[in-house]
């Protein structure tokens, strides 16, 4: 492949395989992806295609508006009638949006999708009765004669119906999602496009992040493929030195801090922001509660101290977590807010969770705050203290007692659960 390689100049496929061709789309001027990510790039759906000597492979479709693009390329290298098989890696629209009208083209095909994708595809094509398609797992093969499609199930990367494909005979990886990015440059190719690794850690940190543990078991399955390419559905296909990015995706899944300090011990962080020192007393007394419970490292922060987001790795490793805010017009205060809102990239199922602040006369922040962490999943053992203005001795005693009743239920020392999940009930 040259280095003027312009995929944009004409809609024809492109080989980067024998037999192998992208059949994407560009969009270089999407600034916004998910709602949540930013795209200064735009990006791009790749779709692929696989030549068998009994039959013609369709891997992953693109974006509906983008079908136009997506049904030339196609057509520039196959019949719709040498169609035999389609796979959709994942079903999320920027992938299945062309997935009803290629249906409708090539009719004999017959349609591969996870298990757990089944839903997902009835919903898209709102048809219970007729649809030919076949769900498959780990291990499971498809033959187009002299190639072999084979299926890796890697839920949750990033919906729970991804999968991945790897064709055998050319060692190509067609992850979907997985080792992706929002990254447009018609140039197409790793060795070829511009500087893209802030995209490729900007992706992963945004999409895959939450499920690192998902990203570690589908490592299991790829890592020992004789891989060649990888050809995900967003950014460049990664043909040269492929397996750095795999050896990537392991470093930035595997902890980015090392629980050195304090050995075995649990980690609880304490959050608070204060408006008269009220609740800055209560987070000290509580921290000093945890702190006489062993096996437990006690770390105190002031959210007015600064950015919320080097906090994040320090909260994906943290055991427990609490967040002390004062009412202030009926609500937690922004920064906490802000904490709360970015822990999206996180995965905080389990970890204990508690509220606490001073208030003036109403003091709904407390309440405000377990209500989000549940909602992020986690377990909240005890309800949290409130404080009207300025804590008396006694309170802050209570608030002693609140902590190491936290640290203990970390400890294993208390599992007495107050208040009832509503994740738990799910
Ligand atoms: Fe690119 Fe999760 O879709």
């Amino acid at each position: 492949m040259s280095a003027n390689v312009d995929v944009s100049a004409h809609r024809r496929a492109v080989e980067f395989a024998d037999g192998v061709f992208w059949v994407g789309a560009l969009d270089p001027t999407l600034r916004s992806f998910d709602i949540i990510l930013t795209t200064a790039n735009g990006t791009t759906y790749n779709s692929y295609l696989v030549k068998g000597s009994d039959g013609v492979a369709v891997i992953d479709t693109v974006k509906e508006n983008f079908s136009d693009e997506f049904f030339a390329r196609l057509e520039s290298e196959v019949d719709y009638g040498d169609i035999k098989v389609i796979v959709l890696n994942h079903l999320e629209p920027d992938h299945s949006g062309a997935l009803p009208e290629l249906m409708r083209r090539a009719p004999q095909a017959r349609l591969y999708i996870s298990q757990r994708a089944t839903s997902m595809l009835k919903a898209l094509l709102h048809a219970e009765d007729g649809l030919k398609y076949t769900t498959v797992k780990t291990g499971d093969t498809v033959s187009l004669g002299d190639r072999t499609l084979e299926f890796l199930h890697t839920p949750f990367l990033h919906w729970p119906d991804t999968q991945c494909t790897f064709l055998r005979e050319e060692g190509v990886l067609f992850s979907g999602d997985v080792f992706g990015c929002h990254y447009c440059d018609k140039r197409l190719f790793n060795d070829l496009v511009g500087d893209f690794r802030f995209s490729f850690d900007y992706y992963y940190a945004h999409i895959m992040r939450p499920f690192k543990r998902h990203v570690l078991d589908a490592l299991k399955l790829i890592e020992p493929l004789q891989l060649r390419q990888i050809a995900p559905t967003h950014g460049p296909i990664l043909r040269e030195r492929p397996r750095r990015y795999v050896t990537h995706y392991r470093e930035l899944s595997t902890s980015a801090l090392s629980r050195g300090i304090g050995d075995d011990d649990q980690s609880m962080i304490v959050f608070y922001m204060s408006s008269y020192g009220n609740t800055a007393r209560m987070a000290e007394a509580i921290s000093e509660g945890a702190g006489d419970v062993g096996g437990v490292r006690v770390s105190l922060y002031d959210l007015q101290g600064g950015e919320t987001e080097p906090f994040v790795d320090l909260i994906e490793e943290a055991d427990a977590l609490l967040f002390g805010s004062p009412t202030i017009n009926g609500d937690a205060v922004k920064p906490v807010w802000d904490l709360l809102s970015s822990l999206a990239v996180v995965n905080l199922k389990g970890k204990l969770g508690a509220a606490f602040g001073s208030y003036g006369w109403s003091g709904e922040a407390v309440r405000m705050i377990e209500d989000r962490m549940r909602g992020l999943k986690m377990h909240i053992p005890t309800p949290g203290v409130r404080v009207k203005l300025i804590p008396t001795e006694a309170e802050l005693e209570e608030c002693r007692a609140f902590g190491r009743q936290i640290a203990e239920a970390l400890v294993g020392k208390s599992q007495k659960k107050d208040v009832i999940e509503f994740a738990d009930l799910a």
